[in-house]
């Protein structure tokens, strides 16, 4: 028998799946109600594999359901959603299935591939989106987040290769982040940013620099016209054989909706929330990761850009690995941090006052913050000199880096002094 297809603004109920368990249900009523609530057989497990750290009490297992929203999605869910352009491509894609504006449309839409382990597909089995080619062009039905023009893709293997977006059940294994007019050369940036991570020994996905010309079947919405190189990212959410691993970002975490992702929490928060869910080690891994974004001049780590995830059984969160680093200030040379650190956001007030008051603020040990962070800035600047893949950056572009490297290396040095 063929599915039935419901288009998603007729959708009254979605099932919300974490990897094969239904955990609850979203329901909207009359007048655009949205109302999540949790399954009492989820419950009784004291909410375990976690889905948000956001739904759990202090005191352990599951607050209480949160409140019916009207016209919107509990945070958790509408932080699963595209944003601005790429959103806007989404929903010209769902165009007369999917309201513009409307979250539950779009996530009953894209419910079947979204980020982490998490699905949420419509409760009366219907079908949201024609995948049967005989009678409809199949849609792409992947969910990312972040502003940047991206799309879920798969390598293919067969004749040819190409990368092409993932169809029926496929599930795209790498994330294509198409270059922007606005801002040259960010694609190259962002490559040997990853690459620096990874040099001093932080945990980042692989990537490559691949053309357009490597696409096939792209959808015109998604057509970005802009020319230049594409970075390709391995998803860490998406192991060897296709298996769903589930991530949760700090705008979830906090309950934030994704407008408020540069005001919606300061670094000490995630500090302490990391120290807490994981443990003060990876804390000062993540301090590694704040002297790197300062250091490279990179005004966009917002709350959105670090993220948790949950492998094996998923009970216990890990620091999920960097992503989404690029030198921002070529771009916008009065940039600051996305997020206040000890009190400040100017990276060249980020001298050691500061890191002494974000690390009380976190409530890590004042002494290993700052070792941390003279720890980074040795590594980085042993490493970033000769980077091989400093090379791919345009000229001005990469001069603008070297200047702010060499402006906030004495600054954060001072985190040495006694
Ligand atoms: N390698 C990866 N594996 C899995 N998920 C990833 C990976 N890289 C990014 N993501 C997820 O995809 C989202 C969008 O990616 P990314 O942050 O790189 O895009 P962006 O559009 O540049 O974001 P922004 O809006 O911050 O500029 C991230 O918020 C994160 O949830
Ligand atoms: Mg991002």
């Amino acid at each position: 028998m063929a599915p039935v297809f419901d288009a998603p603004k007729v959708i009254q109920s979605l099932d919300v799946i974490l990897n094969t368990l239904k955990v609850g249900t979203i329901v909207r009523t009359p007048g655009d109600f949205n109302a999540f609530s949790f399954d009492q057989a989820y419950r009784e497990t004291g909410g375990f594999p976690v889905l948000s750290l956001s739904f759990r009490a202090a005191a352990g297992g599951l607050r209480k359901d949160p409140r019916p929203l009207a016209g919107t999605l509990p945070s958790f869910f509408a932080n699963l959603l595209p944003e601005e352009k790429l959103r806007e491509a989404m929903e010209r894609h769902h165009q007369g299935n999917v309201r513009p504006g409307n979250d539950f449309d779009l996530l009953a839409a894209l419910g079947a591939d979204l980020p982490g382990a998490v699905r949420v597909l419509a409760s009366n089995g219907a079908m949201v989106v024609p995948q049967d080619t005989s009678k409809n062009k199949p849609k792409a039905r992947f969910s990312l987040a972040g502003v940047q023009m991206k799309l879920s893709v798969m390598k293919n293997t067969g004749k040819g290769g190409g990368l092409t977006l993932p169809m029926d059940d496929g599930q795209g294994q790498y994330i294509a982040k198409f270059p922007s007019t606005a801002f040259p050369g960010v694609s190259e940036n962002e490559f040997a940013n990853l690459a620096l991570a990874e040099a001093i020994g932080m945990d980042v996905p692989e990537r490559e620099l691949v053309e357009n010309s490597d696409f096939d079947g792209i959808p015109e919405e998604f057509n970005t016209l802009s020319e230049g190189k594409v970075l390709l990212v391995k998803r860490f959410d998406r192991g060897a054989k296709g298996e769903r691993i589930h991530i949760e970002d700090f705008a979830q975490v906090f309950g934030a909706y994704p407008s408020r992702k540069y005001e919606g929490a300061a670094y000490h928060d995630i500090a302490s929330a990391i120290g807490i869910a994981v443990s003060p080690a990876v804390a000062l891994e993540f301090v590694r990761r704040l002297a790197l974004t300062v250091v490279t001049g990179n005004g966009d780590m917002h709350m959105k850009n670090w993220s948790l995830i949950y492998p094996g059984d998923g009970n216990k969160p890990a620091l999920a690995p960097l992503y989404d680093v690029l030198s921002t200030v070529p771009y916008i040379p009065a940039d600051a941090m996305a997020l206040s650190l000890g009190g400040e956001r100017s990276f060249k007030a980020l001298a050691a006052p500061r890191w002494k008051a974000f690390a009380n603020r976190a409530r890590l040990p004042e002494p290993a913050v700052l070792k941390a962070v003279v720890e980074t800035v040795q590594r980085v600047n042993e490493h970033w000199w000769h980077l091989p893949e400093r090379d791919a950056i345009p000229e001005k572009v990469r001069e603008r880096i070297d200047e702010h490297v060499e402006a906030l290396t004495p600054i954060l040095n001072t985190c040495a002094e006694k």
